[in-house]
């Protein structure tokens, strides 16, 4: 049985908590749950159907950092779902650098970390003889990572293009099918809980930026930083752009850009029947290598789906290590 820590108990934790309670039950023992007030742990496991909906509410809940808990004497995985930070990756690369110090496999959503020292992250979890999995940090759910590492790995890949921030991809969609101004799209994903707290990270193309470094580094080896990427969001996109595009059977979309050793983030035209073209809040990958030619992934960004690539993750280690 491994046993896993998960420390961040928002949208993610909760929806991962949910998940193993219902489907996933009985390969997994979660000993240690914690949130930015405290750390719930039972060295047995913690009982998922007894969970109330605060967790400060639960009995054994301490106002104390989970920290001390990352320890090989109670959990084999850190599954670490904090917020995303890209100034110093805190309070996630802290944990994730204990977890793996500490000898246990590692599990994240959080962009953060990763966007900001993914070389020296997956160094330090090799020195340890750890693993580090992130399939959830791009896509959500689409398996970019896992497709890379069990089959993509055999041919030279040559280039990426992505559609990987749902939000810039709503607004530009209500701009080009409705001819709604921008600030009124944005709004509308505000009301709808897309946009991130703060949208500049979606428009002025800051989160497609991370996820484009994520996987330049991890599907290229291209020893990237965020300092490195280019970035040009879709602030100054007007509907008669938006119109002159439509005319031409084509739209603009944002989109992240790794090829020729560069990174870069900006608003491009694209044929409306190109597979990359995606809509709404749909994401899509688009990778060219050498033998293969074009593969096109598409799907889901964000939300719960984001739970298939943590259970993927959890899997993986689970058959490496834990299953013989
Ligand atoms: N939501 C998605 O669809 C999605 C998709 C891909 C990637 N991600 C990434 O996954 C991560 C989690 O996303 P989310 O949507 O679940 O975020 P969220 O709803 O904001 O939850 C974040 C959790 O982290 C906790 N936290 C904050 N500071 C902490 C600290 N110092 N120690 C321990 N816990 C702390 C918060 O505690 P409180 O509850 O006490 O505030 C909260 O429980 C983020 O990095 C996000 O960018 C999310």
């Amino acid at each position: 049985m491994m046993r896993c820590a998960i420390v961040g108990y928002g949208f993610l934790g909760r929806a991962l908590v949910k998940s193993l309670r219902e489907s996933y039950g009985g390969r997994v023992k979660v000993t240690c749950i914690a949130n930015s007030r405290g750390t719930l742990f039972k060295e047995g496991g913690v009982d998922l159907n007894q969970l109330p909906a605060e967790l400060s509410e639960a009995v054994g809940f301490r106002e104390v950092s989970p920290i001390d808990y990352l320890d090989k004497r109670w959990v084999d995985v850190l599954v670490e779902l904090t917020p995303t930070n890209v100034i110093d990756g805190r309070p996630g690369i802290d944990y994730i650098r204990a977890a793996m110090r500490a000898g246990l496999d590692v599990v994240t959503a959080n962009k953060g970390p990763l966007a900001l020292a993914f070389d020296e992250l997956m160094r330090e979890a090799e020195d340890k003889g750890v693993l580090l999995r992130y399939e959830a940090t791009v896509g959500g759910g689409i398996p970019v990572f896992t497709l890379h590492r069990y089959y993509l790995k055999s041919d030279k890949l040559i280039s990426i293009r992505g559609i990987l921030n749902g939000t810039s991809n709503y607004i530009l969609t209500r701009m080009h099918f409705e001819g709604m101004p921008m600030d009124l799209a944005l709004e509308e994903a505000r009301m709808l809980g897309i946009a991130e707290r703060d949208s500049k990270l979606d428009t002025e193309g800051i989160d497609t930026a991370i996820k484009s470094v994520i996987l330049a580094n991890s599907l290229l080896q291209a020893k990237k930083r965020l300092s490195d990427v280019k970035i040009t969001g879709i602030n100054s996109i007007t509907l008669d752009a938006i119109h002159a595009a439509k005319e031409m059977g084509m739209t603009i979309k944002l989109m992240g850009l790794v090829e020729d050793g560069k990174i870069s983030v900006e608003p491009r035209l694209i044929r409306l029947n190109h597979p990359l073209c995606v809509h709404g809040t749909l994401n899509a990958i688009d990778i060219i290598a050498e033998n293969l030619g074009s593969l096109t992934l598409i799907g889901h960004g964000a939300g719960k789906s984001t739970v298939t690539a943590l259970l993927s993750d959890l899997n993986d280690i689970a058959r490496l290590k834990y299953i013989d």
